[in-house]
């Protein structure tokens, strides 16, 4: 199966293809996946409702992309190497034939706790083999998974349950990540007495732990898959049925299920897979993010597997039991792609070289970057002391909502500027506006970025609430897809990507709303209102910074114990990866006369600058302003 493009004037030429008629081009990419009927057309489109079809009435299921169609070939081959979180564990390596034969039988399985085409079905697994199987067998059934990172509390398992109604939660007894575990079965427990949807917990056996079960509830997934079937013919599903539901923050009010259809996304996904990443068959490909993100997703999961490809998956931490574990694992399964976050890549840049001298990284060919903004120095740290300086690095940037990469070099192809994501993928039209939404065309500008035209894997709506998706995404830019984000075309046309320009913080790679933030702060009952921004931090990318006015009664000689329990409100609300990083106690917050925070001078403060603070003489209480930089040390 090929599109293949192996040279810049390929691209530059597949690329104007691309764009003079889209349709022609993404039939053409289509066909070589297997349907059980063909689509009557292409797209259909418009982007004010916002109305978006590809491969109308095509039908097909994914998983036959990924196993029926490479069986003859295939069987043999390892699709999943896994590397425990203790390096004394046995890898595992899952043949293309011993994953089928899992899929099949988790699907069946499913199927018996009367899960049906449809369905929400909630995975809150670690990052173990099964978290895939579970994935894929969902989409075998049709049944419409919705994965939620493990980190996450029981407060945000029990949103996203309601949110979806989903049917059956999959977990395990706990997880590890690194010297620690983690309970996630009773989590669960606490998540679903809130949850009336819930028939079935699934329990994965992992970390042995005990665990309480609730009969006829929850079920052991070795006593539910004992004895069942491998077999299972898949279910025929329309391109337009949804595939899976992903949670991502977004700067109001809490988070929104993403919603992602069947063939638009397997087409998408893996042709840039295979282009991004100049894969060939006896790769091997390793991406360190977790599946309960929107990266393990489309370049752990599906596209990786609808190519073929052998796939890493490691369920520890980069820094266990050694500093040097990532590079450990790339020479012992001879990785040849390593796709990564720039908070990681900064992270174990501050550890020095050391710990990369035992290893020989020989086997890399190939670097990616996803998440964030990547900095100029940790690039070149990364190309120097992980690439040797002979790996190209992509720099891919995309979202959630996206489904897969949309600005990215092809490796070895595009020539390369550190923290440039360089040029459109094919299908691709970014566009730059002003923040009245003129287009600013030609080069050297610098705005609001976003995307002119579909592409066969975007979001279609988020879910139970189409005019959320309408409003999020098509409203502030009229004709127009708004990614969120502030970009800059350079001189020579290519992309670098300056980050959130709405109220979202991207926190070591992960997204955020401040509101969401505040919520959860203002849940503390000593707290009477909060303001989160982001700030620069050194390895996080964004560190989250939170502004908080306490009840009257608090006398601050009780701030250091409110911080800690403010910590522990958070991290109930959300999860872990919430914490502020810093907390500053304020008599007030600067607002405006209709009573709307300031942020702008919030941000300003957060990062130490005290000098450029625009006009406040506007605000309802500018006398505000020199408090919080005196408390802030300015
Ligand atoms: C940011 C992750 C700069 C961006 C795939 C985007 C990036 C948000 C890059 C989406 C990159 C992602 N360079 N910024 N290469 N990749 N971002 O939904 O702000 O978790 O809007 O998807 O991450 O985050 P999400």
């Amino acid at each position: 199966m090929s599109n293949k493009i192996h040279s810049l004037s390929g691209y530059l030429y597949e690329y104007q293809k691309s764009i003079a008629n889209p349709e022609e081009f993404w039939a053409d990419v289509a066909e070589r996946f297997y349907w059980r009927k063909s689509w009557d057309k292409v797209l259909e489109w418009n982007f004010e409702e916002p109305k978006i079809q590809w491969f109308i009435n095509g039908k097909l299921n994914i998983t036959e992309n990924i196993f029926e169609r490479h069986l003859f070939t295939l069987a043999n081959k390892t699709a999943i190497i896994w590397e425990a979180n203790d390096p004394n564990e046995p890898a595992i390596h899952l043949t293309y034939k011993q994953l089928y034969e899992k899929v099949g039988q988790f699907a069946n399985t499913l199927k018996n706790l009367n899960v049906q085409k449809g369905d929400r079905v909630i995975i809150y697994l670690p990052m173990i083999p099964e978290a895939v199987v579970a994935m894929l067998a969902c989409a075998r059934i049709g049944a419409i998974h919705s994965v939620v990172f493990a980190g996450f509390s029981a407060n945000s398992l029990t949103d996203r349950i309601n949110d979806c109604g989903a049917k059956v939660v999959i977990t395990a007894d706990g997880s590890y990540r690194g010297a620690k575990t983690f309970p996630l079965k009773s989590i669960v427990d606490e998540a679903v007495e809130k949850c009336k949807s819930i028939e079935k917990v699934v329990v994965f056996q992992r970390t042995h732990e005990t665990v309480s079960m609730v009969a006829g509830r929850d079920i052991w997934w070795h006593d539910a898959t004992a004895g069942v079937s491998t077999h299972n013919e898949a279910e025929e599903m329309d391109s337009e049925d949804m595939l899976f539901i992903l949670y991502t923050s977004g700067s109001t009010g809490k988070p929104k299920g993403v919603v992602h259809t069947t063939g638009g996304y397997m087409v998408y996904t893996q042709y840039t897979f295979e282009n991004v990443f100049q894969y060939k068959p006896e790769d091997i490909f390793w991406c360190t993010a977790d599946i309960g993100w929107i990266t393990g997703h489309s370049y752990i999961v599906y596209a990786p597997l609808l190519s073929g490809a052998t796939v890493v998956m490691y369920e520890g931490v980069p820094t266990y039991p050694h500093n040097g574990r990532f590079w450990e694992v790339i020479d012992k399964h001879k990785v040849t792609h390593f796709y990564t976050a720039p908070t990681a890549i900064r992270a174990l840049e501050a550890l020095g070289t050391d710990p990369i001298q035992p290893y020989s990284l020989k086997s890399l060919k190939v670097l990616g970057s996803v998440g964030e903004p990547i900095n100029v120095e940790a690039w070149q740290w990364y190309h120097t002391h992980i690439g040797k300086g002979r790996c190209p690095i992509v720099d891919t940037w995309w979202q959630t909502e996206t489904g897969g990469m949309l600005i990215s070099p092809l490796a070895g192809i595009t020539p390369t500027k550190p923290s440039f994501a360089t040029l459109p993928l094919c299908g691709v039209q970014p566009v730059i506006v002003d923040d009245k939404g003129n287009e600013l065309k030609g080069n050297n500008v610098e705005g609001n970025l976003c995307i002119k035209f579909p592409f066969p894997s975007m979001l279609r709506t988020t879910y139970g609430d189409h005019e959320r998706c309408r409003q999020t995404y098509f409203s502030t830019f009229k004709g127009l897809y708004f990614t969120g984000d502030g970009a800059r075309r350079d001189e020579d046309g290519y992309y670098r990507i300056l980050g959130r320009v709405d109220d979202v913080i991207n926190v070591s790679g992960h997204r955020l709303g401040t509101a969401e933030v505040e919520n959860a702060i203002n849940e503390h009952p000593l707290v009477i209102e909060s303001a989160v921004v982001g700030y620069p931090h050194d390895i996080k990318g964004q560190g989250i910074f939170a502004y908080v006015i306490c009840d009257s009664s608090v006398t601050p000689d009780r701030y250091e114990n409110i911080k800690n329990s403010i910590l522990i409100t958070v991290t109930k609300v959300i999860g872990a990866i919430a914490k502020p990083d810093k907390i500053l106690f304020v008599s007030g917050l600067p607002k405006t006369r209709s009573g709307k925070i300031m942020r702008r001078i919030l941000r300003k403060i957060a990062e130490g600058d005290a000098n450029n603070l625009g006009d406040i003489t506007t605000l309802l209480n500018p006398e505000i302003v020199e408090e919080i930089k005196q408390k802030a040390g300015l």
